[in-house]
């Protein structure tokens, strides 16, 4: 028996979140949800949108999935999830972004993984107005946070069997911040026994390079089946995983993970999508796909396998597909089908 924190989230986030919950217990995880609520709704009663039980609870179970949480655009409080991600350590984010055989999308044969650093860049959060005129964030980016994303990617890129590993940077420009990040690449690659790639090389078994983020934008749209493992600070990877997620079908199918020392924090690339929420439509692909990294990452992986075999199933047959992904079919719908499909395998 396993107890994990819950946070639904808002919007879409019950909705999502009670589906993954089925689907986990279809595939026979025994889990303890420890149901733990953030954001908007708790701001009155502890004065804060991310109360300390919440640090509390993932300080205790180590792990944690959690829904969407909105953030006010430019103005009120903080993100809730940029807080936790610092509260907790939790430096690198983890987004495999796949094509799925019966997803209609523009290409065919993706299989690449953004890791973003997750604790600092332009996500400092130290902001300040000067005057009425002018309005000043500060980019940080230390050799130590540096040094320690790098690091997981290309234990990332041998443990998952890829090839190549792109560092995405603007250090043409940002000399000093993002030249940093490209010198520590090049040196912890190497310190892992990635080296450096020429032309030449591409035959090699695993090699490093990099590109200038507008050029890895081009690439991506252009060629992303060249891709393999990416990282790159903060704000690069928060915007190329959208643009990722875009590629495969959207948002609603891709997973990430928030991955520290001492915890993980699981959750859907996708925001809490207001348009849709209360009307039983949204996409719980996201958050399920979640639910099989943290399966995996607990050592789980047979019932994560099961659920990703049946995932696959129903996206091939094609019959009960949300909105979002061209069907009709409700997000209660997808997850009975989905629970259907795993029960049987397991009969
Ligand atoms: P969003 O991801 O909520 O929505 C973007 C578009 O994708 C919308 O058209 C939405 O309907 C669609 N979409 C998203 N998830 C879907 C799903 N599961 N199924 C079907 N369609 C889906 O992004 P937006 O509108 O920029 O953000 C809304 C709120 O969410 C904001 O307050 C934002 O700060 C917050 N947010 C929270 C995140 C988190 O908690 N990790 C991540 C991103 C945004």
């Amino acid at each position: 028996m396993y107890n994990i924190t819950l946070i639904p989230g808002d919007g879409i986030g019950k909705e999502v979140t009670d589906a993954m919950k089925k689907v986990v217990e279809a595939a026979g995880v025994n889990i303890v949800w420890d149901e733990v609520e953030a954001g908007e709704k708790v701001i009155e009663k502890y004065a804060t949108p991310l109360p300390d039980y919440v640090i509390d609870s993932i300080k205790k179970n180590k792990i944690a999935i959690k829904g969407p949480v909105t953030t006010p655009v430019g103005k009120g409080f903080r993100s809730v999830n940029v807080a936790l991600r610092k509260a907790l350590d939790l430096y690198a984010n983890v987004r495999p972004v796949k094509t799925f055989e019966g997803i209609k999308s523009r290409y065919d044969n993706i299989d690449l993984t953004i890791i973003r650093e997750n604790t600092e860049g332009l996500y400092s959060g130290i902001e300040h107005s000067v005057g009425d005129f002018a309005g000043e964030s500060i980019k940080i980016i230390t050799k130590e946070a540096s040094d320690r994303i790098v690091d997981f990617a290309c234990k990332y890129l041998k443990n998952n069997d890829y090839k190549r590993l792109s560092c995405v940077h603007k250090a043409n420009i940002m000399k000093i911040s993002d030249g940093l990040f490209l010198r520590e690449f090049y040196e912890i690659c190497s310190k892992n026994g990635i080296e450096k790639s020429k032309a030449s090389d591409k035959d090699k078994e695993i090699y490093a390079d990099d590109v200038i983020v507008d050029a890895a934008a081009m690439n991506l749209v252009l060629n992303p089946e060249q891709f393999d493992v990416m990282v790159m600070p903060n704000l690069y990877g928060d915007i190329l995983s959208d643009l990722c997620a875009g590629l495969v079908g959207g948002l609603g199918i891709i997973p990430s993970a928030n991955i520290g020392k001492d915890y993980a924090v699981f959750e859907a690339v996708h925001g809490s999508a207001p348009q849709i929420a209360g009307k039983n439509i949204a996409n719980p692909t996201a958050i399920i796909q979640s639910a099989i990294m943290m399966l995996r990452y607990m050592g789980e992986n047979k019932p994560a396998d099961l659920i990703e075999d049946c995932l696959k199933e129903v996206f091939i047959e094609g019959k009960i597909l949300t909105e979002d992904l061209g069907g009709n079919a409700k997000t209660d719908e997808f997850s009975e089908e989905l629970c259907r499909k795993i029960k049987l395998k397991r009969a």
